[in-house]
C-alpha cells in the first residue's frame, strides 16, 4: 500500500489518546494496517503504533526477525495487535536501551515489567491472548504507551541513560 511518514518527537499528535477500533470490516482499518507493517519494514523497526503515522487508533504492529538494529532480540512473529490491553504477570523488571523511530538516532534506559499477557484483537477481529517476556514484553510495552501517548522517554528514571546511539556505541567500544 504505502510507506507513511512517521510523526516525531515533539508533534503533539504523539501526545494525545488514540480511540479504540470498532468497526473490523472496514477497509480503513485494513488499509492502515498494511501501511504499518509497510512503513516499518521500509524503516527496519521492531514495532510501530498507528498514532506514529497520524492515525489516532488503537493498532500496533511489530515483529522482528534477523532485524540487525536488534541482533540480541530473539523473533517475535509479526503481530497485529487491535485495542491492547497489557496485565503483569510478576512485579519483576528488566532494563532495555529502547529506540523509536519517532526519536531517531537516539536510545535510552528503560525499566519494564519483564512478564506480561497481552490481549487484544487481530485484524480479522479475533481475540489474541499471548504471554510474553524479555524483548517480546519489551516491545508490546513500547508500542501500547505510543496509544496513551506516552513516549519511552517519559518513562525514563534517569536522564544520564540517553543519548545518541553513534555516541553510546562509540563510547562502549572505547
Ligand atoms: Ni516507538
Amino acid at each position: 500500500m504505502a510507506i507513511k511518514s512517521i510523526l516525531k518527537m515533539g508533534d503533539p499528535e504523539l501526545l494525545k489518546v488514540s480511540q479504540r477500533v470498532t468497526d473490523f470490516s472496514s477497509d480503513e482499518l485494513h488499509i492502515l494496517i498494511k501501511d504499518l507493517f509497510d512503513t516499518m519494514a521500509a524503516s527496519d523497526g521492531a514495532g510501530l503504533a498507528a498514532p506514529q503515522i497520524g492515525v489516532l487508533k488503537r493498532v500496533v504492529v511489530f515483529g522482528v526477525e534477523n532485524n540487525q538494529r536488534y541482533p540480541d532480540s530473539g523473533s517475535v512473529p509479526p503481530t497485529v495487535l487491535i485495542n491492547p490491553e497489557i496485565e503483569v504477570l510478576r512485579n519483576s523488571f528488566q532494563e532495555y536501551w529502547e529506540g523509536c523511530l519517532s526519536i531517531p538516532g537516539l536510545r535510552g534506559l528503560v525499566e519494564r515489567p519483564d512478564h506480561i499477557i497481552y490481549r487484544g484483537f487481530d485484524v480479522n477481529g479475533e481475540p489474541i491472548k499471548i504471554e510474553a517476556t524479555g524483548f517480546h514484553a519489551i516491545v508490546v510495552q513500547h508500542e501500547c504507551d505510543h496509544l496513551d501517548g506516552v513516549l519511552y522517554p517519559m518513562k525514563m528514571k534517569d536522564m544520564s541513560q540517553f543519548g545518541f546511539c553513534e555516541e553510546l556505541d562509540a563510547a562502549q567500544s572505547r
